[in-house]
């Protein structure tokens, strides 16, 4: 039976809930692909494992100190590369190292984290063109809610002329609270701290970077654009004052922090921005920690996709249906 080796960078919440569900799956892959699936090599940011035989969960307390890095990893020789790192958007890091250094080789790679995606997208899709590496990234754009695979396969066969998403959780919940019960910004961030519904350090959530990073990786992976950051104008929802929060309740409005992009005659405009919506309208009613993305095409009318689960096992389900797509499609 054929082996196909995979190793993961980045080993926290979502890195190892990846791998506890892929090691949980692997007679799937036996009986539905064919594949003997060995988790070869792990690391984090100061240790890792690496085994040829195969890593199993009662081996991931074993970590060893200075086992990490994209040289560490390319000595288990892997075919799939899982990247769950952390974001870093301004520099790519580390998640960028791991994908050059791996995509170059031709394995394949199944990326989680935004950063790398949203620094260097475009070169990335050439390297791995170029090398005949597959990169999926459903992990990367909203995870749970499909949306790349929507406009790579779903709308084949038409044109997009635009969409919207509400692709930040955080922030669905914050305006959701803020609406239901009347209180102003302050009172449902601390709020939602205090649930662990919001970091510590929100910023990226509610000045609408998280939001524009899916968006820039949606309009570069799925649309096939070339924007970088420069070219989506971002604003968040910091600035909602109860006088906001009281009209927006007497119109029978909701807002949204979404992101957008649509196709005008001087080129694509991409921005991320509060917008409100009438009650009749299925974005008043995103719930809780829901996503939506909404596409506007020229002959398959208004395609909507809607919902979200318990993290992080959406997130981790999102790349193991990326890594299962792979399996489908032997190379
Ligand atoms: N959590 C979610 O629900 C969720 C949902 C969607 C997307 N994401 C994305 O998924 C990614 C991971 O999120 P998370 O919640 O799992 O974060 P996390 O718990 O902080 O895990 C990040 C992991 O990356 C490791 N890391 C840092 N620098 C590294 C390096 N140079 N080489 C190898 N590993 C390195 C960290 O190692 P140390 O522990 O040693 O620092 C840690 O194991 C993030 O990019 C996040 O944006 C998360």
């Amino acid at each position: 039976m054929k082996t196909v080796a995979v190793a993961i960078s980045g080993f926290g919440n979502v890195g190892r809930q990846i791998a506890r569900m892929l090691l949980a799956r692997r007679s799937r892959y036996r009986n539905l692909y064919g594949v003997d699936v060995r988790l070869v090599a792990v690391c984090n940011s100061r240790a890792g494992l690496r085994k040829g035989a195969g890593i199993e969960e009662v081996d991931f307390a074993s970590l060893v100190p200075g086992s990490t890095g994209p040289a560490f990893l390319v000595e288990a020789k892997p075919d799939v590369l899982i990247e769950a790192g952390p974001s870093d958007f301004e520099t790519g890091s580390p998640g960028l190292a791991y994908l050059r250094t791996l995509l170059a080789m031709g394995c394949d790679g199944v990326v989680v984290s935004k950063g790398a995606l949203v620094h260097s997208g475009p070169p990335l899709r050439r390297l791995a063109a170029a090398t005949g590496a597959r990169l999926r990234i459903s992990g990367a754009t909203a995870a749970a809610l499909p949306t790349i695979d929507v406009l790579e396969t779903g709308l084949l066969g038409c044109r997009v002329l635009g969409l919207e998403g509400v692709l930040n959780a955080t922030t669905n919940y914050l305006l959701n609270a803020m609406m239901e019960r009347g209180i102003g910004f302050p009172e449902a961030l601390r709020e939602a701290q205090a649930g662990g519904f919001a970091e510590s350090e929100p910023s990226r959530d509610i000045e609408g970077w998280d939001t524009a990073c899916k968006l820039l990786i949606l309009a570069n992976f799925g649309l096939d654009l070339d924007l970088g950051m420069k070219d989506v104008s971002v604003s968040g929802i910091g600035g909602v004052t109860l006088d906001d929060i009281g009209r927006w309740r007497e119109e029978g409005t909701v807002p949204r922090l979404v992101g957008r992009i649509e196709f005008r005659e001087d080129g694509p405009k991409a921005e991320v921005a509060l917008r409100t919506y009438p009650l009749d309208d299925p974005f008043a009613h995103i719930a809780g920690k829901a996503k939506a993305l909404r596409i506007h095409t020229d002959c398959m009318g208004e395609i909507l996709t809607m919902g979200g689960g318990p993290e992080p096992t959406a997130t981790a389900s999102a790349a193991l249906k990326d890594f299962e797509l792979l399996l489908a499609t032997p190379r």
